[in-house]
C-alpha cells in the first residue's frame, strides 16, 4: 500500500521546504521535489497545509491511580484523543506502589495499554521505593526499554523520594546512562503550608496554588541539579512551571551539565487566576506544579526560545468535575491533581507560532523532533525522512476552530480550555502508514498502537 500526500509543505525542526511524501507501508519511503512521483494507491492533497512528524507526547498518565481515584481516560480513549490532536507517539507513567517491585509494575502497564492504544506508546518509570531490589530492576527496566525514572520531591507519604534515595537512584541512572525525571517541588515544606491553610480555614482550590508557591519548585529544581552534579546523572526536569525552576536548569545548562527540563501548554496559557475562578470551578486546573500568576508565561517561551525548555509535553492526567475533582469540596488538598490536554498540544503550540513566539521549525522541534532524541526515539520517529515511521501529520494553519468539551475526545467532563479561538487544525493523521484520522473522522482501531522499546536518550555525550 503506496500513499502520496502531495503538494504540502514539509516541515521538520530543520525547517520548512515543498515537498512530496511517499509511504510505503508503514514508513517513509521518499521525500522529494513536488510531482516527482505522480501515482499511488492513495494520494492526500496537502496544497496550503503543513506536513509534519507526528506529535510525541513524552509526558501522559492513562489510568493512572491518585489520590484515591483513577485518571478518566484508558489508553484507548486517550490515544484516540491524541490521533485528533495529531500526537502520534505517547510517552506514559508505569506507577511503582511502595512495597512492590518495578518489574511487576511495568507488566502491569503492559496488561493496561498492550492491543489497546490507537497511537504508538512506551514507558517511564515512576520510583517510589528505593530500595536494594528497586535498583537493580532499573536495569531490567533498561533492558525492556525502559530508561527513563521519574521521581518525586513532592508528596511525601505516597510518591516522595528523600534526597538519599535520589542520590542512589541517580547513581544507578549515570552507571546506566539512563535518565532521571524530576518532579522537583519541596514537599516537606508544602505540606506544611498546605496544613496551616486547611486549619485556617482557607480551603478552596486557589489555595492549591498558594500553598505551593514558585520559590519552592525554584528550590527544589536547584537541589535536584546540585544532586545531579554531585552523580553525574542526567536530568529532566518534567512540568516545569516557575521562572525561579527555569532560572536553575538555565544556570546548570550554561555550566554544560546534562540538565533538560519540558514546561506544559496550561503553563503557556493558563494562569492562578484559573485556579481562583468561583464556584468550586478552580479545581477543574488543579495540578502539581500549580498555574502561576500569568507573569511566568513569558519567561517559559523565552525558555522555549532559548532551549532552556526542550520539550512541550502535556502531562495529561485528566479527572472529571463530577464525583472526581469534587472529592475535594471543601478541602483543596483531596482535589485529585491533574489537568486534561493530550488532544491540544499540537493546536496550543501552533498559537505560539501565529503570536510569534515561537517559529514554524521549533513548533516541530519542541512538540516531536525533540521529545524523539531525548528518549531515544529517533530518527523512527520525530522526522519527515526516508526509513522513518510513516507517523505524520496533515496540518491546516488557516481553519479555524473552538476548543470545547461539547467536541473535544477525551474522555473528561470539562475543557480546561473551553471556548478558546485556535487558529489552525488537524486535518488528516497517519500512524504507521495507517489513516487514522481524517475527514473529520476517527478511522483508526485500538490496538494498532505498539509498545515502543527504547534506546538511551540521544542528547548524553
Ligand atoms: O498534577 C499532576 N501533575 N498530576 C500528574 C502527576 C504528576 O505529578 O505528574
Ligand atoms: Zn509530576
Ligand atoms: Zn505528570
Amino acid at each position: 500500500m503506496r500513499t502520496l500526500i502531495r503538494n504540502g509543505t514539509v516541515v521538520n525542526a530543520g525547517g520548512a521546504v515543498a515537498a512530496d511524501v511517499l509511504v510505503d507501508g508503514e514508513t517513509i519511503a521518499a521525500v522529494t521535489a513536488p510531482g516527482v512521483f505522480d501515482t499511488a494507491d492513495e494520494v492526500i492533497e496537502a496544497e496550503g497545509r503543513y506536513v509534519l512528524p507526528g506529535g510525541i507526547d513524552a509526558h501522559t498518565h492513562m489510568e493512572m491511580p491518585f489520590g484515591g481515584t483513577s485518571s478518566a481516560d484508558t489508553f484507548a480513549t486517550g490515544t484516540t484523543a491524541a490521533a485528533w490532536g495529531g500526537t502520534t507517539t505517547i510517552i506514559d507513567f508505569a506507577v511503582q506502589a511502595k512495597g512492590t517491585s518495578l518489574l511487576s509494575t511495568l507488566d502491569k502497564w503492559h496488561e493496561k495499554a498492550d492491543d489497546h492504544c490507537a497511537v504508538d506508546y512506551g514507558f517511564h518509570m515512576i520510583v517510589s521505593d528505593v530500595n536494594d531490589q528497586s535498583l537493580k530492576e532499573m536495569e531490567s527496566c533498561i533492558d525492556a526499554g525502559v530508561n527513563s525514572f521519574k521521581m518525586f520531591m513532592a508528596y511525601p507519604g505516597v510518591f516522595y523520594a528523600t534526597d538519599g534515595e535520589i542520590l542512589r537512584a541517580m547513581q544507578k541512572a549515570t552507571e546506566t546512562g539512563s535518565m532521571i525525571m524530576m518532579h522537583a517541588e519541596n514537599g516537606i515544606a508544602i505540606d506544611e503550608l498546605v496544613a496551616q491553610a486547611i486549619a485556617s480555614g482557607r480551603t478552596d482550590p486557589v489555595e492549591h496554588g498558594l500553598t505551593r508557591p514558585p520559590e519552592l519548585e525554584g528550590e527544589a529544581t536547584s537541589r535536584a541539579i546540585q544532586l545531579a552534579k554531585v552523580t553525574g546523572a542526567p536530568l529532566y526536569i518534567v512540568h516545569l512551571s516557575a521562572r525561579h525552576a527555569l532560572e536553575a536548569v538555565a544556570a546548570a545548562r550554561n555550566t554544560g551539565q546534562n540538565v533538560f527540563a519540558e514546561t506544559c501548554p496550561q503553563y503557556l496559557y493558563l494562569s492562578i487566576e484559573d485556579l481562583a475562578k468561583p464556584d468550586f470551578e478552580g479545581s477543574k486546573y488543579v495540578a502539581s506544579p500549580p498555574l502561576r500568576p500569568r507573569d511566568h508565561q513569558a519567561d517559559l517561551w523565552r525558555g522555549l526560545r532559548t532551549n532552556d525548555l526542550s520539550v512541550v509535553s502535556t502531562d495529561h492526567c485528566p479527572f472529571c468535575f463530577v464525583d472526581q475533582k469534587e472529592m475535594g469540596r471543601g478541602d483543596f488538598s483531596k482535589i485529585p491533581n491533574g489537568m486534561p490536554g493530550v488532544e491540544h498540544r499540537m493546536d496550543l503550540l501552533h498559537q505560539g507560532v501565529v503570536a510569534g513566539e515561537i517559529s514554524l521549525a521549533r513548533w516541530v522541534e519542541v512538540c516531536s523532533a525533540t521529545p524523539a532524541r531525548m528518549f531515544g526515539l529517533y530518527p523512527r520517529k520525530g522526522v519527515i525522512a526516508p526509513g522513518a515511521d510513516a507517523d505524520i501529520v496533515v496540518y491546516d494553519p488557516a481553519a479555524q476552530q473552538t476548543l470545547s468539551v461539547e467536541t473535544h475526545h477525551m474522555n473528561v467532563d470539562y475543557s480546561a480550555y473551553e471556548g478558546m479561538s485556535i487558529t489552525g487544525r488537524v486535518e488528516t493523521v497517519l500512524s504507521r502508514g495507517s489513516v487514522v484520522i481524517a475527514g473529520g473522522a476517527f478511522h483508526g482501531r485500538e490496538g494498532h498502537g505498539k509498545f515502543l522499546s527504547r534506546d538511551l536518550s540521544q542528547y548524553l555525550v
